[in-house]
């Protein structure tokens, strides 16, 4: 049985972990200290040798990231921490940074320093206030201890980090339509080359990393990078945050070693709703292709759950037991994805319109058999022809759930509507939940 490795959430349990006293008690602040006598490239080199990937969903190696940032070049360097956080079930950053929020500004202080850069940001998504006070108020008292502004513990690096508050759009998680709307403009993806590490925030070589990433940082730095790397599998190293949700008892984050199986996370996570079973659920978010119970032994890692025909993305493990409807589920998955969408692009733009309209049709028990082949049709037309992921995304959940679960939008056309109850899967649906 893996075990659990809580590094970034050790501290949730302590009422004050979000400030900066109790934040400092449990060894905050010491790797900034040490970071700060490095070399900015024995950082970065020790990043890379520690095999961090990207937690934002690509999983990029961090340290080649930040290497890609030329060097000697006299142009402002930036790095921009993604906070935006808006995927259907991913939702790690926002408790990590309600309840540690000093970790992710001690790793822009350290990830700064490695690329040689005095500005930093971190855009965050708009809808969770209590959120951005937290983050906010966190920055203040680094400002007020002198490890944010200028000279940072007198080690001569300056640094100004600024909050940026989203206005809530899905499509400004993707990084550069992020840059775009930091830079005041609408958020739309940009078309690369060139990349961000050349010319991202107005134009200048910018890093852009997820929160996790960063909050990875200040860890790698203090206990090194043989010991994150002796976590994990070979490929995907070090332990990561994983986002259970929906039908088990007790849903929650839960970090482990990159590697660990959904069956483990259940069992840790008290099991699937107490009577039920598992039916289908998502590795990493609504826009990773759909698994079932067929896959519950498949290592939760980068190469593990792409063998399996899916991706680890932002380990949102979103439950599903026999009571949910999946043609309902993926209805309003799709209906989201149909709502953010930013219209630069026609397959997306009409394209998860149709999509709409053609499940809605379905989940009503309407059309015929040949409809499910025209769904998949209007998939193929998407995927892959899109300017951005995002419409990638629309289509995997349809896909992947026309794989697994034919049969099932059959029955719809079959029963004349759902043949599902809409409460059952509903969770506090029991009588004993309920009076919770
Ligand atoms: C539609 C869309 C939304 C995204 N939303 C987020 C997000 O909220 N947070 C995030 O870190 N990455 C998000 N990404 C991925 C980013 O584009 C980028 O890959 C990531 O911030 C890089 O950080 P990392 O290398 O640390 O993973 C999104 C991508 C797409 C296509
Ligand atoms: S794929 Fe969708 S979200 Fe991405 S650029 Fe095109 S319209 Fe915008």
């Amino acid at each position: 049985m893996t075990k659990l490795t809580p590094v970034l959430s050790a501290s949730w349990d302590q009422a004050d972990s979000f400030t900066i006293e109790g934040y400092k008690r449990n060894g905050g602040y010491k790797s900034v200290a040490k970071a700060l006598d490095m070399d900015p490239d024995a950082i970065i080199q020790m990043v890379k040798d520690s095999g961090l990937r990207g937690r934002g969903g690509a999983g990029f190696p961090t340290g080649m990231k930040w290497g890609f940032i030329p060097q000697g070049d006299n142009k402002e360097h930036y790095l921009v921490v993604n906070a935006d956080e808006s995927e259907p079930g991913t939702c790690k950053d926002t408790p990590l940074l309600l309840a540690n929020p000093h970790v992710l500004v001690e790793g822009v202080i350290i990830a700064s320093y490695a690329i040689r850069a005095n500005h930093a940001f971190i855009y965050i998504r708009g809808e969770v206030t209590h959120v951005v006070r937290r983050v906010q108020q966190a920055i203040e008292d680094a400002y007020k201890a002198g490890l944010l502004g200028k000279n940072i513990l007198g080690k001569g690096f300056d640094l100004e980090l600024v909050l940026h508050v989203g206005a809530g759009a899905y499509i400004c998680g993707e990084e550069t339509a992020l840059l775009d709307s930091l830079e005041g403009f609408r958020g739309q993806p940009r078309l690369r080359p060139p990349f961000p590490a050349i010319a991202g925030l107005y134009a200048r070589p910018t890093v852009v990393n997820n929160v996790e990433s960063i909050a990875s940082v200040p860890s790698i730095i203090d206990k090194g990078a043989e010991w994150f790397a002796s976590m994990g599998t070979e490929k995907s190293k070090g332990y990561t945050l994983y986002s259970l949700s929906g039908h088990v008892n007790n849903p929650g984050q839960f970090e482990a070693p990159l590697g660990i199986t959904l069956r483990e996370l259940i069992d840790l996570a008290g099991g699937i709703r107490t009577g039920h079973r598992l039916k289908f659920w998502t590795p990493g978010g609504s826009s990773t292709p759909m698994f079932t119970d067929e896959h519950l032994d498949v290592p939760l890692d980068y190469e593990g759950v792409a063998a399996a025909g899916s991706m680890l993305g932002t380990k949102a493990l979103q439950i599903f037991d026999e009571t949910t409807c999946v043609v309902r589920a993926v209805l309003r998955w799709t209906e989201f994805y149909k709502h953010e969408s930013c219209g630069k692009c026609t397959p997306c733009r009409e394209g998860t319109w149709w999509l709409v309209q053609a499940l809605k049709n379905l989940e009503n028990g309407e059309g015929t058999p040949a409809d499910l082949d025209k769904l998949l049709d209007l998939c193929d037309n998407i995927m892959g022809r899109s300017f951005c992921a995002l419409a990638d995304g629309a289509a995997s959940p349809i896909i992947s759930s026309l794989k697994y679960f034919r049969q099932e939008y059959l029955d719809h056309l079959s029963n004349g509507g759902c043949p599902f109850d809409p409460h059952a899967s509903t969770l506090f649906a029991s009588s004993e939940a309920g009076a919770r």
